[in-house]
C-alpha cells in the first residue's frame, strides 16, 4: 500500500507542485471542494485591487473604454476558448449556466421548429444537474408542448433513446454526482449521425480535463468559471456556439449588448453578427476581471499535465479508501476506470452528510449531494499527494471513532 512517505516523495517529484503557490489556501486545511468553488488565485487578489481601486476608483466611467471593459466578454472568452478547444470569436464569458443554457436551447429548438418539424423530443439524463432539466422543462412549456423531454437513467441507455423524433440531446459531460465522464467526441458523432443536435454542459469539465469542442462537432456548450476555473463565487459562465451555427441560431433574450450597435440606441433590436448576439446586458466587470486573472494561472501549464495529475490523485484516493475504509460501509459511486471519471471521487454512505460535516471539523473540506453522496474534488493545481493520504487518514478516523454520529453533524445547513 502507498505510504505517507511515498506521497511526500511524489509531491517532491511533481512537476506541477510549484503551482500550489499560485493560490491562497487556509493553513492546515485540505480543500477537496474545488469542483464546487475553486480556491482563490493570488493573481486575483492583485487583480481585484486593480479593477476596483484603479480602474473603477480612478478611471470611473472612462474605464469602459480605457481599461478595456467593453470588450471583456470577448477578450476573456477568447482566452478561455483555448482551454476547451473553441475557436476565437466562438465563446463569450457572460451570465450564468442557467441563463446561457436557456439562450442556447431556445435558439436550437427554434431552429428545429423551423427546419425539422418532425423532430419533437429533447433527450437528457434524469440525473443531470437539476438546473439544466428545469431550463429544458421551462422551454417545453414556452414552446406550447411542441417538444417533450425524454430522460435516460444510465449512459448505456443513450444510444437507444435517440430515435428519429429526437431533436436535441443535452448532456453534462461530467456528472455532478458520480463524476461519470462522457467521451465527448464519439457521443457527439453518434447523436449527429442520427440527425439530432448536441449541446454540452461543461460545468465539471472546463479547467478539469482537456476538452476539444471544435473537434467534437457539437452544436453548442455552456459552462461555469467558479469551479475548476477558480474565478470566484458567482463569477460569470460561458457560452460556446460554433461559427457554422452563428447564422442559424437566434437567441430570444434581445439584450442591448447583443445588439449590432448598442450605443446607437435604436428602438428596434438588430442582432449582432457572431457570438456577440449571445450577450444580453451589462457584464459584471469585477467578477469578469477575476475570470481573466484565474486564466493566467492556467497559462503556466497545460490541460494534459493537469489531467495527468488529476487522474493520479483520484487513483491514489480510491486505492487508499479501498484498503483502509473497506469495513465502514462506504461505496464508490464514481467510475473506477480513470478515463470515465472526472476530477472527483464520490463515496456513498448512509449518513454521508454527517460524515462530511465531521470531516470539515477535521479541516478536510468536501461536500454532500443528495441522497447519500460524499463528494470530493481533486484540483491538481493545489491538492498534493500527501493531502490525499491525510484526507483518507481523517476519513478513517471519523468512521472508526463513530464521531460523525454526534447530533451536531446532522444539522443541515442551507448549502450542503
Ligand atoms: C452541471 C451543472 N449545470 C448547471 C449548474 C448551474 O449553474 P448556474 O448556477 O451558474 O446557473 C451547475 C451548478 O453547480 C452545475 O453543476
Amino acid at each position: 500500500m502507498t505510504t505517507r512517505d511515498d506521497c511526500l516523495l511524489r509531491d517532491q517529484r511533481d512537476p506541477l507542485a510549484a503551482l500550489r503557490d499560485e493560490f491562497i489556501l487556509p493553513a492546515d486545511t485540505i480543500y477537496l471542494d474545488g469542483n464546487s468553488l475553486g480556491a482563490l488565485p493570488k493573481a486575483s487578489v492583485a487583480q481585484v485591487q486593480r479593477t476596483v481601486a484603479a480602474e473603477w476608483g480612478e478611471g470611473l466611467i472612462n474605464s469602459w473604454n480605457d481599461a478595456g471593459w467593453y470588450d471583456m466578454p470577448h477578450r476573456v472568452g477568447d482566452r478561455l476558448a483555448k482551454l476547451v478547444g473553441a475557436g476565437a470569436g466562438e465563446l463569450v464569458v457572460t451570465d450564468t449556466i442557467s441563463v446561457n443554457l436557456f439562450k442556447l436551447l431556445a435558439a436550437a429548438l427554434r431552429y428545429v421548429d423551423n427546419k425539422m418539424p418532425e423532430r419533437t423530443v429533447i433527450v437528457s439524463e434524469r440525473g443531470n444537474f437539476p438546473a439544466d432539466l428545469y431550463i429544458a422543462q421551462g422551454l417545453v412549456e414556452l414552446f406550447g408542448n411542441r417538444f417533450s423531454l425524454r430522460l435516460i437513467d444510465t449512459p448505456e441507455q443513450l444510444a437507444g433513446a435517440i430515435t428519429p423524433e429526437v431533436a436535441l440531446v443535452m448532456l453534462t459531460q461530467v456528472d455532478y454526482r458520480t463524476g461519470y465522464l462522457y467521451d465527448m467526441q464519439p457521443v457527439t458523432r453518434m447523436v449527429k449521425d442520427k440527425g439530432a443536435m448536441m449541446i454540452w454542459d461543461l460545468a465539471h469539465s472546463a479547467g478539469a480535463l482537456p476538452v476539444d469542442l471544435a473537434a467534437s462537432g457539437a452544436d453548442g456548450a455552456v459552462g461555469c468559471t467558479y469551479k475548476y476555473l477558480n474565478a470566484g463565487p458567482g463569477a460569470p459562465g460561458f457560452i460556446w456556439v460554433p461559427k457554422r451555427n452563428h447564422t442559424l441560431f437566434r437567441q430570444p433574450i434581445f439584450g442591448w449588448w447583443g445588439h449590432r450597435a448598442p450605443f446607437a440606441m435604436k428602438p428596434e433590436y438588430e442582432a449582432a453578427d457572431g457570438i456577440a448576439h449571445f450577450l444580453c446586458g451589462t457584464p459584471p466587470i469585477v467578477s469578469l476581471s477575476l475570470v481573466e486573472s484565474a486564466l493566467s494561472v492556467f497559462e503556466k501549464t497545460d490541460m494534459h499535465a493537469l489531467r495527468a495529475k488529476s487522474v493520479a490523485l483520484t487513483e491514489l484516493f480510491i486505492e487508499l479508501v479501498d484498503k483502509r475504509c473497506a469495513e465502514f460501509g462506504l461505496g464508490i459511486a464514481s467510475p473506477r476506470a480513470a478515463d470515465r471519471r472526472g476530477s472527483q471521487v464520490s463515496l456513498t454512505h448512509a449518513d454521508a452528510y454527517a460524515v462530511k460535516q465531521a470531516l470539515i471539523q477535521r479541516k478536510v473540506i468536501g461536500d454532500f449531494r443528495e441522497p447519500d453522496i460524499l463528494r470530493l474534488g481533486f484540483t491538481p493545481f493545489y491538492v498534493r499527494y500527501v493531502d490525499v493520504w491525510d484526507a483518507v487518514e481523517a476519513l478513517t478516523q471519523v468512521l472508526a471513532s463513530g464521531e460523525w454520529k454526534q447530533d451536531v453533524y446532522r444539522k443541515r445547513q442551507a448549502v450542503t
